[in-house]
Parts: structure tokens; C-alpha cells; sequence
């Protein structure tokens, strides 16, 4: 099998150790990956004063594809996401982030509507809210703007992606989000454009709805939705309760897709209070991971991985706090939490059983 050379961001807070977690399960599965590390965030900040250096940058441009830990953004001031500034510098305009109930049933045991759950985001990710327009107005900061930008070709090309990616993986609907009623120039926009690109997809149902009845929607019926397309802040905020649906942050898996570059990430940030804990759930990169496997042709490679996943968490005997919690929670077993070393351990061992 020929080796594909793929660049690695460990990233920081909860990141490095689960990207590292992540790589020993992949040698695990023998999977043919040369790994091209770059440290970006805080690590970059201590070696080169900047989380974004413009060689580090450089190189990532290199290779078409990357995997990817999250990276902390400083709150309310400090320097721009480097996470948003990474989708916007390799124009990855697409972040799909599929929310599928995973074939473990104890994790929905509380609420059992959510194990149906199978809707994909496509939320647009190189303007809206996050455009990074911002200033204060008037002296001592008396009030501040940002603005969402909406353009109409940032519009039709992350609105046909969506209707394209439903065609290819057979999807049977597009949701269109937006808030159209009160925002009615950017919303406005948006909707308009949207109809106008699903009258080429007439086998593919299209429709609409506002944000906010939108997040009440996927709580209480979210197996009547499939394809949602997005702005870049709702779908920031929708895709965070979407994996609230299928396990929490700790198994929600995201990727970033462009025309040249596609990146691979966790929905979950930094978490940077379990940072060195070596406590916090791998899964969700483990399964951004597979998602990876699957976009680079290696399904054979993904299937095995999640199938250890899969079992490891199915027999519930070694789990990180999140999931020993969530059995606990569903008063089937009250069991002693492991660190997430020992957890990956545990799916190698699942692994290896299955080669
Ligand atoms: P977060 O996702 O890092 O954490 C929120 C809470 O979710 C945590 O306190 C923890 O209870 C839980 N959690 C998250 N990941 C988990 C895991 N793997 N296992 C178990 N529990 C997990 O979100 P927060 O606190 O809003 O952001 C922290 C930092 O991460 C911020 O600087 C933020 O900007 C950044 N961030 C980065 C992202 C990225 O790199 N793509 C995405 C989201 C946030």
C-alpha cells in the first residue's frame, strides 16, 4: 500500500495527547501514513511568538491533506482564532460535521429518541458572523460592530456543496438555516440563493427553517432532519448541540472541505482545564481520524478502527470520566473511569483481536 504523506497538528490543551493517542492506534492498524508534524498555538507562540507562523503556514500548504487537534483561542480579546484563520488561509470553505448515533446502545439508554440520530452540518466557514470584521465604535468603547458578511458566491458554492454532498451520499434533504425574518438582507440573501440552487437538484427536497426553531427542532424530532446548510456562527452553535444528540463533545467527529485542502478536526475544542490529564475522550478524533481514512480511499482501514472503537465501548469495562459518567447517568453500571491511554490500550488490544 503506497504511504501518504499527511500533516499533523497536534494543536494544544487536550490536543497533543489525543492527536498522539490517535497515531499509536493508527500504527496500530498499520495504517500507511507519514505524518508531517506542525506546531501551531501555544506552542508555536512559546518557540516563534506567534500561534500562526508564516513558514509553519507554508508548509501545511504543501500537502492536501490534514489532520488536526483542536487549538485555543483566547476569549474576548488577544489574537484571531487561528482555527477560523486556518479554514479562511486554505479555503476550506465546508465544515461537515456528521452527528450519527454510534452503534452503542447503552449511550442512549436516557433518552432513547436520540439513537436514530443521522443528520450531517454543512456549515459555511470562511465569512458570515466570523468574517472578522470588527471594531469598536466611538470613545471608551461605547459600543462595538461585527459584521456578517454574506456574498453570493460564498452563498451558491457552500449551498451547491451541500446539495452535492446529498446527492453523492444519497441524502434525500436539505435544511437551510438562517434567520432570515429579522436579519433580512444577509438572510434574505441567503434563502434566495438557496432556491435558486436547489431547482438543479429536483430529486432532493428542499427546505427552510429559522435558527432558533431550528435548535428546538433537532432536540425533540431530529430524525426528520438530514442535510443542514448554514452560516458560520449558527452552525458553530448548532453543530456543538448536534453532538449533544448523538454522545457529547467527547465522540463528535468534524471536517474542514475545500477544493484544494481538506482538514480534519474534532468538534470539541482545547479543553483546556483536562489539558496533561491524559482523561479526556480520544474518541472524537479517533473518529475524525476514520472520517479521514474514508476521504483518502482507506474504508478498509476506517472500518477496522471504528469496529475497535466500536467494541470497546459496547463492553463498557474501560472508559474515559465522559462515558463512565453517561453509564452511570443511565443507571446501568457505576464504573471506576480510566485515563484515555489506558482506554486506547484497551481498543488496540479490540484492534489487534480483529487483524
Ligand atoms: P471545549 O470543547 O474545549 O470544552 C467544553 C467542555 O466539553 C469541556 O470542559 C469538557 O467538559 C467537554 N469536552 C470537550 N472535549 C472533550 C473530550 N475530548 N473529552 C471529554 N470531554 C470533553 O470548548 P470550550 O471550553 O468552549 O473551548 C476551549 C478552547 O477551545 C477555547 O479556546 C476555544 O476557542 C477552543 N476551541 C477550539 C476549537 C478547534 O480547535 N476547532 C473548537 C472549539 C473550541
Amino acid at each position: 500500500m503506497a504511504t501518504h504523506k499527511v500533516v499533523l497538528i497536534p494543536g494544544d490543551g487536550i490536543g497533543p495527547e489525543l492527536t498522539q493517542l490517535t497515531v499509536k492506534l493508527f500504527e496500530a492498524a498499520e495504517v500507511p501514513i507519514e505524518w508531517v508534524v506542525v506546531e501551531l498555538g501555544e506552542p508555536a507562540i512559546k518557540k516563534y511568538g506567534d500561534p500562526l507562523p508564516e513558514e509553519a503556514l507554508e508548509t501545511i500548504k504543501k500537502y492536501p491533506v490534514i489532520f488536526k487537534g483542536p487549538l485555543t483561542t483566547p476569549v474576548g480579546g488577544g489574537y484571531r482564532s487561528v482555527n477560523v484563520r486556518l479554514r479562511v488561509e486554505l479555503d476550506t470553505y465546508a465544515v461537515v460535521r456528521p452527528a450519527k448515533s454510534l452503534p452503542v446502545s447503552w449511550l442512549y439508554a436516557d433518552v432513547p429518541r436520540y439513537k436514530n440520530v443521522d443528520l450531517v452540518i454543512v456549515r459555511e466557514a470562511t465569512e458570515g458572523l466570523y468574517s472578522g470584521i470588527e471594531h469598536f465604535v466611538g470613545k471608551d468603547k461605547c459600543a462595538a460592530e461585527s459584521t456578517m458578511l454574506i456574498t453570493r458566491k460564498g452563498s451558491e458554492r457552500i449551498i451547491r456543496f451541500a446539495f452535492e454532498y446529498a446527492k453523492k451520499f444519497n441524502r434525500k434533504k436539505v435544511t437551510a438555516v438562517h434567520k432570515a425574518n429579522i436579519l433580512k438582507t444577509t438572510g434574505g440573501l441567503w434563502l434566495e440563493v438557496f432556491y435558486e440552487i436547489a431547482k438543479n437538484y429536483p430529486e432532493i427536497q428542499a427546505e427552510d427553517r429559522i435558527v432558533d426553531n431550528m435548535a428546538m427542532q433537532m432536540v425533540l424530532k431530529p430524525q426528520e432532519y438530514d442535510v443542514m446548510v448554514m452560516e458560520n456562527l449558527m452552525g458553530d452553535v448548532l453543530s456543538d448541540l448536534a453532538s449533544g444528540l448523538i454522545g457529547g463533545l467527547g465522540v463528535a467527529p468534524s471536517s474542514n472541505i475545500g477544493d484544494k485542502y481538506a482538514m480534519f478536526e474534532p468538534v470539541h475544542g482545547s479543553a483546556p482545564k483536562y489539558a496533561g490529564k491524559w482523561m479526556a475522550n480520544p474518541t472524537a478524533q479517533m473518529l475524525t481520524g476514520t472520517l479521514m481514512l474514508r476521504y483518502m480511499g482507506l474504508e478498509e482501514k476506517a472500518d477496522l478502527i471504528e469496529k475497535a472503537i466500536f467494541k470497546t465501548l459496547n463492553d463498557a469495562k474501560k472508559l474515559t470520566y465522559d462515558m463512565a459518567r453517561t453509564l452511570r447517568n443511565a443507571g446501568i453500571a457505576d464504573i471506576e473511569p480510566v485515563s484515555n491511554k489506558e482506554y486506547t490500550e484497551e481498543i488496540i488490544r479490540n484492534l489487534k483481536a480483529m487483524m
